[in-house]
Parts: C-alpha cells; sequence; structure tokens
C-alpha cells in the first residue's frame, strides 16, 4: 500500500497532511509512505524528519502519488494532480464540497475516492477524526492574540507606580468549538469576557469559562439547537432582539471576537455598520467567519479594514492554517485516525467499507460517479 503525501498549492496553505509521527505510524502498518519534497517545510518540518520517520521523498508531485492508493491532503487536489494514481485510490481532504459539483465530478471522473474530513460526524468513535473541531479549537485561540497584537491596548489590568491599566473588555460572538477556545484564551490573557449565543448549552459552558453570558432568551431560543448540535437560523424577529441587545453591549467593548455559523447557510450578520461606528477609536473586531460571508457587515476576506473612526476588522483567512505546525499536527493524527479504520491490518492493504457510517457521511466519490446523496445532483 503506497500512500502520498503531496505538498499544498494554494498560496494560503501552510499545512500539510502527515508530520513525522502519522507517517512511522503510517510506516509501523506496513505502507510505503511518499512525501513530496518541501511539503512540511511552512509547518516546520523537513524532508529530513521525514525520511527518518520512514518516508521517501519524490520531487514533483506527480511523482509522489504515482501509484499511490492513498493520499493525504489539506486541499481538494485537482483532478490533474491525481494523475497516476492507483484506480479507487483513497484521496483524504477538506473537499469544500458545496456548491462546487463540477470540482467534485472532476474527481469521479479521476476515479477517486474523495473522503471530505469536515463531513465527519460528530459521534463519539469520530472525535479523534474531527478536523472541524482541531482546526477551530486553534483558530478560535489564534483570533485572541491577532485581536491583542492589533490592539493598542494592554489586554490585563496592571496597577503600576505610573497607574493603572483597566482590563479590556472582550465579547465573543458564537461559542462552539472555536468560541469556547477564544474565551479560555482571552480569560488567560487577562480580558473581561462576556460571550453570546442562540443554542442555551452554550449558557453554562460560558458560565463553567469564568466569563459572562448574554443572550435574547426567548422561547425562540429554547428551540435553537438542532438535534445534531448545531443552531438553527433564527427568524427576523429574534435577530432584531439579539442586535438590540448587542448593539449597546458592543459599543462599550475593546475586542469582539465573533465565530457564529450556520451549517450550509451564510453565516449571520451579527454586528452593523452602525455597531461598528459605536466603538470607540482603536477597538478591534475579528471576524471568524469571514469566509463564510462574514459576521460584521464590513469585514472583507483576508484584509485588516480600518474604519474612519479606526476601529480595525480583522478578516484573516485560515486562521488555523497560521499556527500552520500546531494546525498539521493534529490534522494529520485525524486523518490518521480515520485512515486507520479503513486498512486491513491482516493484507495490509486498503479496505473501504462502504456500510461504515463514516465512510457514508464523508465519501463523495466512487466508481466513477458521485455517491454522497448531498451531493450527486447539480
Ligand atoms: P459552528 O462552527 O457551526 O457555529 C459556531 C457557533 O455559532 C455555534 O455555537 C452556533 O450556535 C453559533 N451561532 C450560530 N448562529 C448564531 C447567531 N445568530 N448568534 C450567535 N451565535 C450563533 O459550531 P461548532 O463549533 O462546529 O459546534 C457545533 C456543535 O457541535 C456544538 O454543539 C458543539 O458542542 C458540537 N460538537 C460536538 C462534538 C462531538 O464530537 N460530539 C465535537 C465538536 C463539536
Amino acid at each position: 500500500m503506497r500512500i502520498a503525501v503531496p505538498a499544498e498549492t494554494d498560496a494560503n496553505e501552510a499545512r500539510v497532511a502527515a508530520t513525522p509521527e502519522t507517517v512511522k505510524k503510517l510506516v509501523g502498518l506496513g505502507a510505503d509512505v511518499v512525501v513530496q519534497a518541501g511539503a512540511g517545510t511552512w509547518s516546520g518540518i523537513t524532508d529530513a524528519e521525514f525520511v527518518k520517520a520512514g518516508a521517501a521523498i519524490a520531487a514533483d508531485v506527480a511523482a509522489t502519488v504515482a501509484g499511490a492508493d492513498v493520499v493525504l491532503a489539506v486541499r481538494r487536489p485537482t483532478p490533474a494532480s491525481l494523475a497516476g494514481v492507483a484506480q479507487g485510490a483513497a484521496v483524504l481532504a477538506i473537499m469544500d464540497p458545496y456548491g462546487q459539483h463540477e470540482a467534485l465530478e472532476g474527481l469521479a471522473q479521476a476515479h477517486v475516492q474523495a473522503f471530505a474530513m469536515e463531513l465527519m460526524p460528530r459521534i463519539t468513535r469520530a472525535q479523534v477524526m474531527d478536523v472541524l473541531s482541531s482546526q477551530a479549537n486553534l483558530a478560535g485561540y489564534r483570533a485572541v492574540l491577532d485581536a491583542a497584537a492589533e490592539y493598542g491596548r494592554a489586554i490585563p489590568m496592571m496597577m503600576t507606580a505610573a497607574g493603572t491599566v483597566p482590563a479590556a473588555k472582550i465579547f465573543i460572538m458564537g461559542v462552539g468549538v472555536a468560541g469556547l477556545q477564544a474565551i479560555a484564551t482571552a480569560r488567560r490573557l487577562g480580558g473581561v469576557v462576556t460571550a453570546t449565543d442562540v443554542r442555551p448549552a452554550t449558557k453554562e459552558q460560558v458560565e463553567s469559562l469564568g466569563a459572562k453570558f448574554l443572550a435574547v432568551e426567548d422561547e425562540e431560543f429554547k428551540q435553537a439547537q438542532t438535534s445534531g448540535g448545531y443552531a438553527k437560523e433564527m427568524s427576523a424577529e429574534y435577530q432584531a432582539k439579539q442586535a438590540a441587545l448587542t448593539a449597546a453591549h458592543i459599543a462599550k467593548q475593546d475586542i469582539v471576537i465573533t465565530t457564529a455559523l450556520i451549517p450550509g447557510r451564510p453565516a449571520p450578520k451579527l454586528i452593523s455598520a452602525a455597531m461598528v461606528e459605536s466603538m470607540r477609536p482603536g477597538s478591534v473586531i475579528v471576524d471568524l467567519a469571514v469566509e463564510r460571508g462574514g459576521n460584521c457587515e464590513l469585514a472583507r476576506p483576508g484584509e485588516v479594514v480600518v474604519t474612519d473612526n479606526h476601529v480595525k476588522i480583522v478578516g484573516h483567512l485560515n486562521v488555523a492554517g497560521r499556527l500552520a505546525a500546531t494546525a498539521s499536527q493534529l490534522y494529520a493524527k485525524n486523518l490518521f485516525a480515520f485512515l486507520e479504520t479503513m486498512i486491513d491490518k491482516e493484507s495490509k492493504t486498503l479496505k473501504v467499507d462502504g456500510e461504515d457510517e463514516l465512510v457514508k457521511a464523508t465519501r463523495l466519490t466512487s466508481g466513477g460517479a458521485i455517491v454522497h446523496p448531498g451531493f450527486a445532483a447539480a
């Protein structure tokens, strides 16, 4: 069994899909691992370290994937970059499949089995394979550090001979995986932290982290969590009440971190231009939802916008990738954990069980067709 790890090609992607630790484990399972030269550079992993772990290094992508039974990647590979893989090869990546019918067709035509890691069910057995959690956790942490770096004042309260510095007020909007880590990080830095969400379960989580919870807790709020644990899109009435409640609060904040998402929908708009205008000069907003349309009306993907009233709105892309070494370490582990379930220990070959719920949930293409019911139709 040959496992290939090509270098990522997107200019915004510093992560890599394998680490020396996971290569060693794959070799231990009887695989030949081939890593493209330089694939780990931006995650601080040298080719020599991969070789020491048991991998071979190939000069280019074609040589890396030639004859591969498995391709491990961070972002969805192009069909052209998969030329030469074995028929039915498993390709594991963050596939970003929504609205990408043509790209998925391309993968089907390439006769690979494409697995979208972000579709992994959030069940106990698959926690170790949950790339959304491993990466969102780091994004939440990094968002607070990015905010602190843009903020022209100190975060903790300091009592010095020259005077007292007040603690920064930090508001976290959306308390999923990223938001919870943002709360914990902001607290560690000494901020005075408040947080909001539409799912009732988050109230206790926020309070257990030592932050104050703020939300419109009406009947709709009580029903806002789906059976899958995600948020529903809230009604216009709720959104208006939420905006009224948060507007006065945001005006008093130094830093706001937004992380609110609704599966398969654009990110809810939580911060209007008027709310930004109400903030003091020097305040910072970090919008982690910017790649899904943004929670802040004025956020721009990949930019740090400075408004006329000198509020900075940070819209970095791929925030987990800004901690590439750690993000790669956890992502590679997620991939290994899933791949291990598809390797037959006796024959040391790839054996995909189409009846496994993890396979059913994540496999997009197989046998030359798009097989995932969520993406089969254009
Ligand atoms: P997400 O990334 O989809 O959304 C982030 C947060 O934004 C959520 O907490 C959501 O409620 C909130 N949100 C949505 N609309 C909002 C609005 N209008 N105003 C304020 N907040 C809004 O969520 P994530 O981080 O993927 O977590 C989703 C769920 O999955 C949570 O219940 C989490 O505990 C659960 N989970 C379960 C795991 C498991 O293995 N059992 C692993 C990881 C997460």
